[in-house]
């Protein structure tokens, strides 16, 4: 998200502080009914913007929220993707160094690998921004192989 946000131009903190907080309740409401739509009144007593509340709430396909921001689109295209890409990371000894966009391709043609990546989501986030799908599985791989390591995968 940090990366996008440096991409388009807009507000690293908050697009980074989103992403961050988009799941925070998930431990304590672990199923859709609570998801994160009762974590909302929380971030809200802790004092954080709307803009961030809003985002956090968009990324939920069962609340049909609009996603009608630079910021909601992305947090929803990097969501899946962002995971598949680590645990494609995951099951190569050089990481992320060497991944490309078509491997990564391949890797969502198959369903047992990493089966709960919802692959719908993934086409229509790239579909939300607008990119082609190599574009945008490449241009989350750059994003995250700076931080390969604070990852968990081999830097
Ligand atoms: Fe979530």
């Amino acid at each position: 998200m940090r990366w996008y946000a440096r991409h388009y131009g807009d507000d690293e903190e908050l697009w980074g502080v989103t992403a961050l907080l988009h799941d925070f309740d998930y431990e304590i409401h672990p199923t859709l009914d609570k998801h994160p739509q009762n974590g909302a009144p929380i971030l809200r007593d802790e004092g954080y913007p709307e803009v961030v509340i809003e985002g956090v709430l968009s990324h939920a396909e069962h609340l049909a929220i609009p996603r009608d921001t630079p910021l909601k689109k992305t947090l929803f295209a990097c969501d899946e993707l962002s995971g598949f890409v680590h645990a494609c990371g995951l099951v190569r000894p050089e990481g992320l160094s060497t991944l490309e966009p078509k491997s990564v391709l391949k890797k969502l043609k198959q369903p047992s690998f990493a089966a709960g990546v919802h692959r719908d989501e993934v086409y229509a986030g790239a579909e939300l921004l607008d990119l082609p799908l190599d574009q945008h599985i490449g241009n989350v791989i750059e994003a995250m192989r700076p931080i390969a390591g604070e990852l968990g995968l081999p830097a």
